[in-house]
């Protein structure tokens, strides 16, 4: 059984991860920005006898932050798992020269400072574990090798987070940091027209949880390592 954090939890592709680790019978820390759809969220897993609990937190804050990982560590020693779901989209179908820098900033900030600060305050919990591990929840929007216009913002949230999870995994070799993509998902920010339902796009981060043999420094979509 292992203890695994998810942001962004309430709803979308973070509650499907925390279903399916709960049903496996692992350990979810439910955690979300807004106290009463987190609970909401944790008790419909709870009611399924899983076994969650929720924690408020907004990556988005730094006090936010801080004060999670307090938290959590009065009443756990260690974590095995930490899943940087959280993000938003707010520049959708925008061009660069359009870009309202407030909008950038806010994007950042959620998508790329929050993982990072947040990452960063957990690495003693994870590194009490035996199997430490983070998956950086990206998108193939980041991928450099297939860069595109349009949605920029979020295009280098995703790309720095990209980077990141590589100076992460240079510079702590005894956890495992990935980022992955989940694909195009039916979800509020893929929208309706999105070609995978939230199972598929879960899939990837599940087995990046509790597989044995995952890799270690890549970005993966589909259970394979593909080019950043
Ligand atoms: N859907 C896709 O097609 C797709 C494709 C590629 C990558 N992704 C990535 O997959 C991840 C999940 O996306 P999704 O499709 O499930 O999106 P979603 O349905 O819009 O859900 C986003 C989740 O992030 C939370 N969140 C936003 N800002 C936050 C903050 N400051 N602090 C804590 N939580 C915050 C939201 O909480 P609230 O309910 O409070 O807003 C919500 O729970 C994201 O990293 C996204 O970039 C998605």
């Amino acid at each position: 059984m292992k203890t695994i954090v998810v942001t962004g939890a309430n709803r979308g592709i973070g509650f499907e991860i925390c279903n399916e680790l709960g049903a496996l019978g692992h350990e979810v820390i439910v955690t979300a920005r807004n106290v009463r759809k987190g609970i909401d969220a944790s008790n419909k897993m709870r009611d399924k006898g899983y076994n969650t609990h929720f924690y408020q937190l907004d990556v988005e804050e730094e006090k936010s932050i801080t004060l999670f990982t307090h938290e959590l560590g009065k009443s756990h020693h260690q974590v095995d798992v930490l899943i940087n779901n959280a993000a938003i989209l707010r520049d959708n179908g925008m061009h660069l020269r359009d870009l309202d820098m407030k909008v950038f900033d806010r994007m950042m900030k959620i998508n790329l400072k929050g993982p990072m600060l947040l990452t960063r305050a957990m690495l003693r919990m994870l590194k009490n574990s035996s199997d430490p591990r983070v998956i950086n929840v990206s998108s193939g929007m980041g991928a450099l090798n297939t860069m595109g216009g349009g949605n920029p913002a979020y295009r280098l949230s995703k790309a720095a987070l990209n980077a990141l999870t590589g100076i992460f995994s240079a510079e702590e070799p005894g956890i495992k940091f990935n980022a992955m993509c989940p694909g195009w998902v039916k979800t509020t920010m893929g929208g309706s027209a999105a070609t995978r339902d939230v199972e598929k796009g879960a899939e990837t981060v599940v087995w990046l949880s509790t597989a044995e043999d995952i890799p270690q420094g890549k970005f993966i979509r589909d259970k394979k390592v593909i080019d950043w």
